[in-house]
């Protein structure tokens, strides 16, 4: 395959297409249509020709696209073909809902750690991965490989913990903690904030209404 700069644009729509492509395996479905697959996911056929060509056009003229095949390389591309070990660091609500989910290791993420500084949560499992404390985390992250940590901490804290997990070796945070965290470019960040989802559905609201005040 060809290797050239991808858009963030259309990685951020990747696992979409993703998603309805192990839908569509799911039930059974072979090949589908740039047609029907806009139908479906309601972006523009132009859209999707557009992203898919981007890796080289899996389609083929007056065939569609083979869903498993184009399944198989949006994971590819998506790095779930490989395992990534994770850590989550503050077993509160969030970081104890996501431990709990247990989907995240069907993509190939795998929870190998639980960390948090209340000792009261010392000896703690969750799916039967343990709580620990801080002062075994450097160790802990040098000896199990992990790539990824998943920050569920207070705010105040968050680019304290995260300078260590990167002075440590891990490559990527996901953050939910509400503030940025600077680290360096070499370092990947995804944050995810739930209340900016929760503000564009709020403008969306206030617009409708707004619209259909006199109805
Ligand atoms: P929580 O208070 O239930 O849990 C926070 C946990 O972090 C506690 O167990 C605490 O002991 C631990 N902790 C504090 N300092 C630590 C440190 N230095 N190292 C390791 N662990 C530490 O809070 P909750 O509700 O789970 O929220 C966690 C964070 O996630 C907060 O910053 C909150 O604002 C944020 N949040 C973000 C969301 C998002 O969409 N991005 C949604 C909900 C919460």
């Amino acid at each position: 395959m060809e290797e050239r700069e991808i858009s963030q644009a259309v990685i951020r729509r990747l696992p979409r297409y993703y998603r309805y492509l192990g839908e569509l395996l799911e039930h059974g479905v072979e090949r589908i249509s740039s047609n029907d697959l806009s139908k479906r996911m309601k972006v523009t056929a132009s859209q999707i020709r557009q992203d898919l060509n981007n890796f080289g056009g899996f389609g083929q003229q007056g065939y569609g696209y083979n869903v498993k095949y184009l399944y198989t390389e949006i994971g590819k591309i998506l790095g779930l073909n490989e395992n990534h070990n994770i850590i989550i660091i503050g077993a509160g609500n969030l970081g104890q809902a996501l431990a709990n989910y247990s989907a995240f290791e069907s993509r190939g993420f795998i929870l190998k750690g639980i960390f948090d500084v209340n000792p009261r949560l010392t000896g703690v499992t969750i799916r039967g991965i343990e709580i620990r404390m801080m002062e075994d985390l450097k160790d802990f992250v040098r000896e199990n490989d992990i790539e990824i940590g998943v920050l569920t901490i207070p705010k105040t804290k968050a680019v304290e913990v995260a300078n260590l997990l990167v002075d440590n070796g891990v490559k990527a945070i996901w953050n939910f903690a509400h503030t940025d965290l600077n680290l360096p470019d070499n370092i990947i960040v995804e944050n995810v904030h739930l209340s900016e989802s929760l503000m564009r559905l709020s403008y969306n609201i206030t617009r409708y209404n707004e619209e259909h005040k006199n109805d």
